[in-house]
């Protein structure tokens, strides 16, 4: 039997450990978020959680009862994607003041709700409390909803976050060129850039030369018997016949992907990164 060996990369000393859940799909991915996050948190020793949650509302969107049931779970920040407004119910919330949901912020200085936040991940026994600035972009490339040029508005993010270290961006995207772009424009100015959106992992999980952890994608969380998330059949069907057919959200193997990084909390550069595959029964 191999002898399992400390991994020395992963020790957390004073780090800050943030994880980001990558695209929560309907009931499967809200029930391993809801069901197992306290688990999660513990075993990982997370101190802060940001997750994409845009699809958990039957595979679009959020509601206000899906919201407060993820952030009741163990869910610190929610940030959203180019589903951001599809459930109107939830319009109310991201015109309010809480500071706890981020949509894209290079959308129209119209739509509501907020781009970036400040928020706080509290003292352990290695080091004090720590400001995180978490916001949210959108790419533009094979992306239906047009955001404002992503590299200018994080810019102008960065402004916002000149008294905060620990700077996360959930950068909302389909081609893993442009995420690699937006990785590389923000080096040592963002703790993570990490990318959401496509719903499948990559392997890319890495620290830049600046600091900044990077990831194309940190995936999805939802049924992976699925084609992103949706039943087989139903989208192979649209696909071969173009005949329409309703994408609903799969039922099988419910896992929470996402990703795991240590950030020095002093300097805000990243420490170590590490991707997490979790399923409901795990
Ligand atoms: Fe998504
Ligand atoms: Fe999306």
């Amino acid at each position: 039997m191999l002898k399992k060996e400390k991994d020395d990369r992963f020790e957390k000393n004073d780090s800050l450990r943030v994880l980001m859940v990558g695209d929560v799909v309907g009931k499967p991915g809200r029930d391993v978020v809801i069901r197992r996050m306290r688990d999660i948190r513990e075993t990982y020793e997370i101190d802060f959680v940001v997750c994409n949650a845009e699809n958990a509302a039957g595979g679009s969107g959020i509601t206000p009862e899906i919201y407060n049931a993820i952030v009741q779970a163990g869910v610190d920040c929610v940030t959203l994607g180019d589903h951001a407004f599809r459930q109107k119910s939830f319009l109310p919330v991201l015109r309010s003041n809480d500071q706890r949901v981020v949509r894209p912020a290079n959308l129209p200085s119209e739509a509501p709700g907020r781009g970036w936040t400040i928020l706080e991940a509290p003292a352990t026994e290695k080091r004090p409390a720590v400001k995180i600035g978490v916001a949210a972009l959108l790419g533009r490339v094979f992306m239906q909803t047009q955001g404002d040029n992503p590299l200018a508005a994080a810019d102008k993010l960065l402004e916002k976050f000149a008294d905060v270290r620990a700077r996360f961006l959930d950068f909302h995207a389909e081609a893993t060129s442009e995420t690699q772009i937006m990785g590389r424009y923000l080096d040592g100015r963002f703790s993570a850039v990490l990318g959401t959106h496509t719903h499948v992992a990559t392997a890319d999980e890495q620290i830049f030369p600046n600091g900044t952890a990077f990831q194309c994608d940190v995936g999805m969380t939802g049924p992976f018997e699925s084609v992103i998330g949706r039943k087989i059949d139903s989208v192979v069907e649209n696909f071969r016949t173009s005949l329409p057919t309703s994408f609903d959200v799969a039922s099988g193997d419910a896992r929470l992907n996402g990703t795991i990084v240590d950030v020095d909390p002093a300097l805000g550069k990243a420490r170590a990164i590490r991707r997490l595959n979790f399923g409901i029964d795990d």
